[in-house]
C-alpha cells in the first residue's frame, strides 16, 4: 500500500457510524484520506487530535483521489495553454460512449484527452473520435476508436425508451431527443389535429419517412401509446432497419399498437402503399437535406387532416424557403395546406438551424 502517516482516531467497529457521524458535524474528518478497516476497528483520518477515550494514534493511509468535475477541469493539468484554447471539450454520448471532436492540431494529445474523459466520467466505457462528417444515402459518419472498450454498438436510453445502435452504422442524433418527445407529445392533440370534439380520441395512423434506428417509432408508440393505431417506419439502410427491428422487441412495443418497419427506399415504398389508397394522420419527414424531394410521396398518402412534419436545415434569414418548398409541392399536388408552425430543433452551424415545419393538408 502506498500511503503516508497521517493522524488518526482508532474507532471500534461498533462504535465508527456514531463516532463518523460526530467528525463529520465537528468538521474534523479529513477528507484528503481513506478510512482503514483492520479487523476490530476503523481508523478515521482526522484533521485535529482532541480529547476522547479512543486512541489517538499515526497510521498509513492511502490518499483519495479527488475526480475532477468537468474534462475541462482535468485537461487544464494536462495541455498547455495554447492547446486548452484549441481543445473542444463539449461531446455528445450515445449510451456509453463518448463522441469527441479534436482538431487536426490536437491530434497527437486525442489519446492523452480521451483517457482523461474516462477518468472524469466513469459511466462511460468507450470514447471515440469524430472522423468527417455524415455522408452518403446513409447518412453515417466514421468514428475513430481512441479509450476504453473497443466497441462501437451500445445502448441509448431517452424518453422511456432504449436504442440498440452501431454508432458507426446508422444515423442517429441524441440532440433530437426533445423534439422527438414534441412529436410524442401533439399526437393526438387536438389543438394541432383542429378537432372539433376535444374529447375524440380516434387513434392515429402515422407514417415515419427515413425511420433510421426507429428512435422516433419508438419514442412515439411509448408515450402516445393510447393515441395510435399504426406506425409504418420506411428506412433504406439494411443495418439501420436491423436495429430498428431490435429496438422495437427491446421496449417490448409489438403489442402496444401495430408497428411495421419496412427496410425499402421511400420512392418505391409509398407508391405501394399509396395503391392500397393507405393514408395517414401524421407523417414525418427527419431528412432534413433535400426532404423537399420526397414531398409528392408524403402528399400521396395525405389526406385532409393530415399533419406533416417538414425537416430542413436552413439560414435563419432564410426559414420561409422551407414553407416555399412546401407550397410549390402542395400546388403540384392539387392540395392545399396551412402551416401551423416553424420550430427550431438543433443548430447545424452558426445561425444555420435545423427546423421543422408542422403544416396541416386542408
Ligand atoms: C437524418 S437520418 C434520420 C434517421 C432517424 N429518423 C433518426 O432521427 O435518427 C435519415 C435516414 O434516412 C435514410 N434514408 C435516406 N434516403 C432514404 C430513402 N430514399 N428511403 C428511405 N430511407 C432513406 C437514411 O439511411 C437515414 O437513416
Amino acid at each position: 500500500m502506498e500511503g503516508i502517516n497521517i493522524l488518526t482516531i482508532k474507532v471500534p467497529l461498533k462504535d465508527a457510524n456514531k463516532v463518523k457521524t460526530i467528525l463529520i458535524r465537528e468538521e474534523n474528518l479529513d477528507g484528503n484520506y481513506k478510512t482503514l478497516k483492520e479487523r476490530l476497528f476503523v481508523y478515521f483520518p482526522i484533521k485535529t487530535s482532541f480529547k476522547t477515550k479512543y486512541v489517538i494514534t499515526n497510521k498509513e493511509l492511502e490518499t483519495l483521489e479527488h475526480l475532477p468535475h468537468s474534462l475541462k477541469d482535468a485537461l487544464k493539468t494536462i495541455l498547455t495553454k495554447d492547446e486548452m484554447e484549441k481543445v473542444k471539450t463539449a461531446y455528445d454520448c450515445i449510451g456509453d460512449i463518448a463522441i469527441l471532436e479534436i482538431d487536426r492540431e490536437l491530434r497527437k494529445k486525442e489519446k492523452v484527452i480521451a483517457n482523461t474523459l474516462l477518468r472524469v466520467r466513469r459511466d462511460i466505457k468507450t470514447v471515440v473520435r469524430k472522423e468527417g462528417s455524415h455522408e452518403g444515402t446513409f447518412r453515417v459518419q466514421k468514428m475513430k476508436y481512441l479509450a476504453g472498450e473497443n466497441k462501437k454498438e451500445t445502448i441509448h436510453k431517452e424518453n422511456n425508451i432504449r436504442l440498440m445502435l452501431d454508432i458507426e452504422k446508422v444515423y442517429f442524433s441524441p440532440r433530437l431527443s426533445l423534439e422527438r418527445m414534441r412529436i410524442a407529445e401533439l399526437v393526438n392533440n387536438s389543438k394541432s389535429r383542429k378537432s372539433k370534439n376535444k374529447k375524440s380520441v380516434n387513434k392515429e395512423d402515422i407514417l415515419v419517412m427515413f425511420s433510421g434506428c426507429a428512435p422516433y417509432c419508438c419514442v412515439i408508440a411509448k408515450n402516445a401509446k393510447n393515441k395510435v393505431n399504426s406506425i409504418i417506419g420506411i428506412e433504406i439502410n439494411p443495418e439501420g432497419h436491423k436495429y430498428g427491428l431490435e429496438n422495437i422487441k427491446l421496449n417490448k412495443l409489438d403489442n402496444v399498437c401495430n408497428i411495421n418497419l419496412i427496410n425499402g427506399d421511400v420512392k418505391k415504398e409509398i407508391p405501394k402503399l399509396a395503391k392500397t389508397n393507405a393514408t395517414f394522420d401524421r407523417i414525418l419527414m427527419p431528412l432534413p437535406k433535400h426532404a423537399e424531394d420526397f414531398l409528392p410521396e408524403a402528399l400521396a398518402v395525405s389526406k385532409k387532416g393530415t399533419i406533416i412534419h417538414f425537416y430542413d436545415f436552413l439560414h435563419e434569414e432564410k426559414f420561409n424557403e422551407a414553407v416555399e418548398k412546401i407550397k410549390k409541392a402542395c400546388e403540384k399536388a392539387k392540395k392545399n395546406c396551412k402551416i401551423l408552425e416553424i420550430v427550431k430543433c438543433g443548430q447545424h452551424s452558426p445561425r444555420t438551424f435545423r427546423i421543422c415545419v408542422d403544416f396541416r393538408v386542408e
